[in-house]
């Protein structure tokens, strides 16, 4: 039985998020995404909102379930009895501070790996920070984001 944590922010989940939720599900038991509480990073989106979104997202995805998190990511793979680490590499960029998170992650925990999925080419430019920044210009976000997730990134604006 294997069972992988997907780990981040995902504030707010983009298409490229799910390009490799749908990929890493299909090669393991269970994939747990792991939603950082982290409200140093200042998210746009409470940790409620984020796992609500990645919840109606993932619906029909038997395989998937979303839980959020604080603290070391060990931790909590530990916790849920998960074994592997998955992660998505969009560029070259990416890699230099993926490197170091999953050495040290390896190193405060060796039984945990981390697996690398290569973002699909149409998703490589994409990230949840471009996404807001668009969208807060009043851009169209309909490439990036699911619908549900429109709605809700518009009325944040809207309120702001
Ligand atoms: O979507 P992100 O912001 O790139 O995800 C980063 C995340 C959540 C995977 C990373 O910040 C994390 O694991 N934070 C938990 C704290 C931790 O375990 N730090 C030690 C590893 S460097």
């Amino acid at each position: 039985m294997i069972r992988a944590v997907y780990p981040g922010s995902f504030d707010p989940v983009t298409f490229g998020h799910l390009d490799i939720i749908r990929r890493s599900s299909g090669l393991v038991d269970e994939l747990i995404v792991g939603v950082l509480n982290n409200n140093a990073k200042s998210p746009l989106f409470s940790v409620g909102e984020r796992v609500k979104m990645l919840e109606e997202v993932t619906e029909g995805m038997p395989k998937v379930r979303v839980l959020s998190f604080e603290g070391l990511l060990v931790d909590f793979a530990r916790g849920v009895d998960a074994c592997m680490v998955i992660r998505g590499l969009r560029a070259i960029t990416d890699f230099e501070y993926e490197l170091q998170m999953s050495q040290t992650n390896h190193k405060l925990d060796s039984k945990i790996e981390t697996a690398f999925l290569t973002t699909s080419l149409e998703y490589s430019y994409l990230s949840s920070t471009t996404v807001k920044e668009v969208a807060a210009f009043g851009g169209d976000i309909s490439q990036f984001v699911p619908k549900n997730v429109i709605d809700r990134i518009q009325e944040k604006y809207r309120r702001k």
